[in-house]
C-alpha cells in the first residue's frame, strides 16, 4: 500500500466531529505577519527574560524527572531511556515543567542542511519523533535488508542535544514494506510483524523513551480499521505488538496513536473503548497519542474533558504531531486563529498531570508535511518558511510561562 494513502484520511474525516471555533477573540497579536525583525525582537525578549529563569528550572529538572506515576504493572517511566529532559537554552524547552516533554518531528537530512534550523531546534526542543526513519518500509525497504542510518542518526543527535527519542511508528498500514504479500499464510505473517517489532524495539532498547506501538488502527466510526493486519491476524494484533514491544525494552512507555481523536468524537469514543478494554486484560499500553493534525478554522470539541477520561483510566496522554494548517492565502486574522489553537492544545497538555509530551509536527512553514499534501492549505507550524517565530510561538511561550508556577515547586539550594 503506498504511503501518501495517508493523504486522503488525513484530509476530510480526521477533521469530521469538530465544532467551530468559539474561542474568545484576543487582542490583536503584537505584530502582524512580515514584520519579521520585530518579531524576532519579541521572541528575544521573551527568551531572555525566560533566561532569567532558566538556571532555577534546570535545577529543578533531574534525570528522573516524568510523568508522576505509570500503572502498577508498568516502569515508573522515569526517562532512563533516551535523553534526560533537562533544558538547555533559553527556548520553550526551558519553560516547559519538568514531566513534559516539547518535540517535534524530524528528519536528519533537515538538521544536515541548515545550521540556523538545527540550532532552533536543540534550543526549543527537548524530545524528538522520528518523521519517517521508524517506519517500516524505510528502516526494511527489502526483505531482511536493513536500513538503519538515519534512525540511528537521530538517536545519536537526540542523544547529543538532551533530546528524549519518540519511536514513530512500529505498526502503520500505510508503512507496510512493499515485499509484504497479504497472500501469505497467517503465520508468516505474524512471524514478520514480531520480528519486525522485537528487531526495532531490541536495537533501540535503553534509547528511545516511549513508541507509538500502534498508529491510526481505527476507522472513523471507531471501529478496528480494515488493514492488513486486521485481515490477516485479527484484532488481538493489537495486543499482541505491545506485548512483543514491552518484552522488547520493558522500560519505553508505549503508546497508542490516533487522529481525529483530540475532541469528543465517535472516534474517540472508540479509541477509549479500545483503550479500556485493552488495560483491562492487562495489556502494557502506557500513553495515548493524539496526533492533533488539526485546521485553523475548526477546534476540537472539550479537548481537556477528553484528555481526562483517557488519563483517568490510568494512562499517561501525549499530544503527538501538532500541526495547524491555514487555507491559503494566510491572513493575520488566520495567524490569531492558528495562535488561538496551539494555545489550546498546549494548555489542554498542561492541564492534565500525565500529559508527558507535546509535539510538534515538523516546526517551519518551509519543511512541512502540509505543503506538498495539501496544496491549498499551508503555514501550519509555529516558525514561518523563514525560521521566524509566528504568533503561535509566541503562543507557547506565553502558555508555558503562565503554567510554571503551577508546575514547579523550588527545591532547596536551587538558585
Ligand atoms: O524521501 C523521499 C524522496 O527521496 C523522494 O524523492 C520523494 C518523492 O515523493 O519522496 C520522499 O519520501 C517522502 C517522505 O515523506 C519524506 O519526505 C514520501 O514520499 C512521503 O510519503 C513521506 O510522507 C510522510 C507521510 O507521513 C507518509 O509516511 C510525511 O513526511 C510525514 O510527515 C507523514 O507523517 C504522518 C505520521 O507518520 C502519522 N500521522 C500522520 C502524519 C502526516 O501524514
Amino acid at each position: 500500500m503506498a504511503e501518501n494513502v495517508r493523504t486522503d484520511v488525513a484530509a476530510g474525516p480526521a477533521s469530521a466531529g469538530v465544532a467551530p471555533a468559539d474561542g474568545t477573540p484576543r487582542p490583536v497579536a503584537r505584530r502582524r505577519p512580515g514584520r519579521g525583525s520585530i518579531t524576532l525582537l519579541v521572541v528575544l525578549l521573551l527568551a531572555v527574560v525566560a533566561g532569567a529563569g532558566a538556571a532555577t528550572i534546570h535545577a529543578r529538572q533531574s534525570p528522573a524527572a516524568g510523568p508522576p506515576s505509570g500503572p502498577p504493572w508498568s516502569p515508573t517511566a522515569a526517562p532512563t531511556t533516551g535523553a534526560t529532559p533537562t533544558g538547555t537554552g533559553t527556548g520553550l524547552r526551558s519553560l516547559a515543567p519538568a514531566n513534559l516533554r516539547i518535540g517535534s518531528a524530524m528528519e536528519m537530512k533537515l538538521l544536515d542542511a541548515d545550521p540556523r534550523f538545527r540550532d532552533i531546534f536543540t534550543t526549543n526542543f527537548n524530545a524528538l519523533t522520528a518523521e519517517n526513519a521508524m517506519k517500516w518500509r524505510n528502516l526494511e525497504p527489502t526483505r531482511g535488508g536493513y536500513n538503519w542510518t538515519p534512525s540511528d542518526q537521530l538517536v545519536e543527535f537526540g542523544q547529543a542535544h538532551g533530546q528524549a527519542v519518540y519511536g514513530h511508528t512500529l505498526v502503520w498500514h500505510t508503512a507496510v514494506p512493499s515485499w509484504i504479500d497479504e497472500s501469505w499464510d497467517t503465520e508468516t505473517i505474524r512471524d514478520l510483524l514480531r520480528n519486525h517489532v522485537t528487531t526495532v524495539v531490541g536495537r533501540y532498547r535503553g534509547k528511545v523513551w516511549a513508541w507509538d506501538v500502534v498508529n491510526e488502527v481505527l476507522d472513523e466510526q471507531g471501529g478496528l480499521r480494515d488493514t492488513i493486519w486486521l485481515r490477516k491476524l485479527g484484532p488481538g494484533y493489537i495486543a499482541d505488538a505491545f506485548r512483543w514491544a514491552h518484552e522488547a525494552d520493558p522500560n519505553a512507555r508505549l503508546f497508542i496513536n490516533e487522529y481525529g481523536t483530540e475532541g469528543r468524537t465517535r472516534k474517540a469514543d472508540g479509541l477509549f473503548r479500545l483503550v479500556r478494554e485493552l488495560r483491562a486484560v492487562g495489556v502494557p499500553v502506557h500513553g495515548v497519542g493524539f496526533q492533533s493534525h488539526l485546521r485553523w478554522d475548526r477546534t476540537p470539541d472539550d479537548t481537556t474533558g477528553n484528555l481526562r477520561r483517557f488519563a483517568d483510566l490510568g494512562v499517561s496522554v501525549a499530544i503527538t504531531e501538532l500541526d495547524v494548517r491555514i487555507t491559503l492565502p494566510v491572513t493575520p486574522e488566520k495567524l490569531q486563529r492558528q495562535e488561538r489553537l496551539y494555545r489550546h492544545m498546549l494548555r489542554a497538555c498542561l492541564t492534565v498531570p500525565t500529559c508527558e509530551s507535546f509535539t510538534v509536527w515538523g516546526f517551519s512553514d518551509a519543511t512541512s508535511w502540509i505543503n506538498t499534501t495539501y496544496p491549498d492549505h499551508g503555514a501550519a507550524c509555529v516558525f514561518d518558511a523563514d525560521l521566524e517565530p509566528k504568533p503561535a510561538y509566541d503562543a507557547l511561550v506565553e502558555t508555558l510561562r503562565e503554567r510554571r508556577g503551577r508546575v514547579d515547586v523550588p527545591s532547596p539550594g536551587s538558585g
